[in-house]
């Protein structure tokens, strides 16, 4: 049996809010731009992955991973967000999804801890104009983390900062590559998207609306910790 449950650890854009769509918008233009158009499926393959892995994806769908210099590509990763921080400037706290606050508010009730665990740069900046950052415990720095999703630096990160053990903590993605770096820490995952692209998750609910603290629970202690 695991451990009980001491901390919920979430991802931001997909999961928290839907920044995840900007993401893809703005990979999507640069990448028109570029002339290596893409699709919705293809995109499934850059979230929850950093900056610079995502150009390098799009570079090779294309065929053009070597045409453009290191000082070029991190040229492309401007433009594109540049673009992205333009889109995010719409953010407010309407914009979490549903179900989220109420999450929150439970796992807080409940006297669990609760964290952040994004890959983007931008991360601090969408928690403000969500006015969520006073509701977590910790949020991991992007910039500190070496290696990206799915790796799982930046979930046992989040662990290490709330000073608890990964084996009871709960993971909540929306990327198949976050859930592996979920698994990979030795927490519990639980995908929010389709059933498919995140099978590896120990559970997967179609939408955030569906997240409800007390079915969480009974599914994390019905599972046995794995070994990683
Ligand atoms: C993740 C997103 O949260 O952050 C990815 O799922 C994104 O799509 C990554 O590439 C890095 O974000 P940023 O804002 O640092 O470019
Ligand atoms: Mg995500």
């Amino acid at each position: 049996m695991r451990p009980e449950l001491q901390a919920v650890i979430f991802d931001l854009d997909g999961v928290v809010t839907d920044t995840a769509e900007y993401h893809y918008l703005a990979w999507k233009a640069l990448g028109e731009s570029i002339g290596v158009p893409f699709t919705r499926e293809f995109n499934e393959e850059l979230k929850g992955v950093s900056r610079m892995d995502s150009l390098n994806k799009i570079l090779a769908l294309g065929g053009k991973e070597n045409s453009y210099s290191d000082e070029e590509k991190l040229e492309l990763a401007k433009q594109k967000n540049d673009h992205y921080v333009e889109l995010i400037k719409q953010v407010t706290p309407d914009d979490v999804l549903p179900g989220i606050r109420e999450l929150i508010a439970d796992i807080h009730a409940k006297g669990l801890k609760i964290g952040l665990a994004s890959v983007s740069k931008n991360a601090f900046a969408v928690m403000d104009s969500l006015q969520l950052r006073d509701s977590f415990d910790t949020i991991v720095d992007a910039a500190k983390i070496r290696n990206s999703k799915p790796d799982p630096e930046i979930f046992l990160k989040a662990a290490e900062q709330l000073g608890v053990d990964p084996a009871a903590c709960l993971g909540i993605e929306d990327a198949a590559a976050g859930v592996t770096s979920i698994k990979g820490a030795g927490m519990f995952a639980v995908g929010v998207g389709d059933s498919m692209t995140l099978a590896e998750a120990d559970i997967v609910y179609a939408s955030t609306a569906e997240l409800s603290l007390d079915q969480l629970l009974v599914q994390y202690q019905g599972t046995a910790v794995e070994q990683v």
